[in-house]
């Protein structure tokens, strides 16, 4: 039998194919749920399950998991991943990850408005998509479940180079608070995590300079591993939180 503290459970985690997305589906799967890995590089979801990388770190074996193709930009995407979801597991899942993410930095004086966009539909209307069409596929049936949206500790301070993701991310904490204010009701708990500087493949962009600089202004001296948001999503994810919603936790060493 299974067992953790989201044993049983379904989990579908978007972004799942790199990074913090990928560590969650694991952390996820240890902890006895159901793993749905969505991602718009469904080779890098497909890898998320399949990966000896992944069994050695935790994944249970008893889980029907899969790998879906998913763009959280598009809405037509997203109403296809709710349906397949349902025909494959007969339930919608009852934790929803929003990992998907991406960046085009540059100077404002210099960002072009299709990169300020970019950023915007994937990171913050991607969110409410997903967000929007889980929790009335939850809501319909009448289940409970917890909804997780990765922000970043930018939204708080902004950051050099980054006017669009900042701002992308802002959204995502205003639109957690004002989502679990709503779905509350049909006991979905909605919750913001904001990593700090995490090394995944999304900061590999980031001048080493400029990294140094970062490391230097945390306090625990060092960058996150994904596995260390993962678990704060995970603990957000179960039971365990069942008292948390319209939270936005940050998880940076204190950055
Ligand atoms: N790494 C950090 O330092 C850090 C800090 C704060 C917040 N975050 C946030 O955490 C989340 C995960 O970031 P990461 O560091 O793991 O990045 P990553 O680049 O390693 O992974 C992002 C994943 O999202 C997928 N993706 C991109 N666009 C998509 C779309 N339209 N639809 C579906 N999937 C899409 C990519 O294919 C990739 O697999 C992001 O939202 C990011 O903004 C990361």
């Amino acid at each position: 039998m299974v067992s953790g503290i989201v044993a049983g459970r379904l989990a579908i985690v978007t972004g799942a194919g790199s990074g913090i997305g990928r560590a969650t589906c694991q952390v996820l799967s240890r902890e006895g749920a159901t793993v749905i890995a969505a991602d718009k590089n469904y080779a890098a979801a497909e890898q998320t399950i399949k990966s000896h990388a992944a069994l050695a770190s935790g994944f249970n074996d008893a889980g029907d998991h899969s790998a879906l193709e998913l763009d959280v930009s598009d809405s037509k995407s997203v109403k296809h991943a709710v349906q397949k979801t349902l025909e494959q597991y007969k339930a919608p899942p009852t934790i929803v990850v929003n990992c998907a993410g991406i960046t085009r930095d540059n100077w404002l004086l210099k960002l072009s408005e299709e990169d300020y966009s970019r950023v915007q539909d994937v990171n913050l209307k991607g969110t409410f998509l997903v967000m929007q069409a889980f929790a009335q596929a939850m809501a319909d049936k009448g289940k409970p479940g917890s909804i997780v949206n990765i922000s970043s500790i930018v939204a708080k301070y902004g950051n050099i180079g980054q006017t669009n993701y900042a701002s992308s991310k802002a959204g995502v904490i205003a639109m957690t608070q004002s989502a679990a204010k709503e779905l509350g009701k049909f006991n979905i708990r909605v919750n913001a995590v904001l990593p700090g500087f995490t090394e995944t493949p999304i900061v590999e962009t980031v001048p080493e300079k400029v990294m140094h600089q970062m490391i230097k202004m945390i306090p625990l001296g060092r960058m996150g591993q994904p596995s260390e948001i993962a678990e704060v999503i995970t603990f957000l994810s179960s039971d365990k939180s069942s008292f948390v919603t319209g939270a936005a936790v940050d998880v940076t060493g204190g950055f």
